[in-house]
């Protein structure tokens, strides 16, 4: 694996008025994972149906580190990001997120985690239409009970935008916008917070190829310049291939592991060869 040349951005440091303290666990030590996952298992039961989406998942994930996650329709990728970004439970198994169990958390705990050490970007951008470019980035915030129009809420605000190349569209409403525009006002929002983790499920599943690798620009930047740590989870081989390592999962399990490396030039032959020769 290629060492990343930024060091991962600092915890964020602003209040939160959210009720719950999570608990205060030692940082984890130099060269420590960010993200664990240890045998993980999820059992959804529909009726007398029982489906089993992941069947012992082990993975971990170094800091400033950007990992896909790609496989047939069903294989438990999104199941995965959910328990990774501690948006559902697994059924057995422990996701560690910077040292902490975070399958143990309470429920205030574990959303607590979510709105601070977490940014997911979902396929719909799930932008709100009647809030301009600023607004819809400064929302985590907003939900926080902050102020975003001062200080430094304010500041964190622009440099999302800055980051995500949105500079002079701060009043553009989503309609204003093209889909890879809102796109990146979606994952403005995601960082704004400054996470420990960015969750992106299929980010240019709606988008054409060149909007689409406009997107996977700026997650490649944010990681490879801020030292953002990415799980991206897509179909497609070409936005994979701007990952460091590939997982490829079926049915639940993961079935390869394929290391790229940092490169900048995301060729995507690599990758899809080596894809080939798996039958995939
Ligand atoms: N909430 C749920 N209730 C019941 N079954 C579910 C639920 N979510 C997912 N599943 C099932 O779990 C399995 C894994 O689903 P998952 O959405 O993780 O797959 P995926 O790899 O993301 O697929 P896709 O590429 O189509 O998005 C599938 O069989 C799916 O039907
Ligand atoms: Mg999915």
């Amino acid at each position: 694996m290629t060492e990343p040349t930024a060091a991962p951005q600092p915890a964020a440091s602003l209040p939160s008025p959210a009720p719950a303290a999570l608990p205060s666990t030692p940082p984890p030590g130099p060269g420590a994972p960010i993200l664990e996952a240890h045998d993980l298992a999820k059992r959804y039961a529909v009726g007398d149906n029982v489906v089993e989406a992941l069947r012992g998942v082990s993975l971990t994930v170094a800091p400033g580190e950007f990992v896909a996650f790609m496989g047939p329709s069903g294989s438990g990728k999104s199941t995965l990001l959910q328990l990774l970004g501690g948006l559902d439970r697994p059924t057995a198994g422990r996701v560690v997120l910077e040292g902490r169990d975070i399958s143990a958390l309470t429920d205030a705990e574990a959303t607590r985690l979510r709105r601070e050490r977490t940014g997911f970007v979902f396929q719909f951008f799930n932008l709100i239409p009647v809030l301009d470019v600023r607004e819809n980035v400064a929302l985590p915030f907003t939900i926080a009970g902050l102020d975003p129009t001062r200080g430094e809420t304010r500041e964190r605000v622009q440099a999302a935008i800055d980051t995500v190349e949105l500079t002079g569209r701060e009043r553009n409403r989503p309609d204003q916008l093209s889909a890879g525009e809102q796109q990146r006002v979606a994952i403005a929002r995601a960082l704004v917070t400054r996470p420990a983790l960015l969750l992106a499920d299929e980010p240019t599943g709606n988008l054409d190829f060149a909007t689409g690798s406009e997107v996977l620009e700026v997650l490649h930047r944010s990681c490879h310049e801020r030292g953002q740590t990415i799980v991206l989870v897509t179909h497609d081989a070409k936005a994979a291939a701007y990952a460091d390592r590939v997982f490829v999962f079926d049915d639940g399990r993961v079935r390869d592991e394929i290391v790229l490396g940092r490169r900048m030039d995301h060729a995507a032959a690599p990758l899809i060869s080596r894809l080939a020769q798996l039958g995939l």
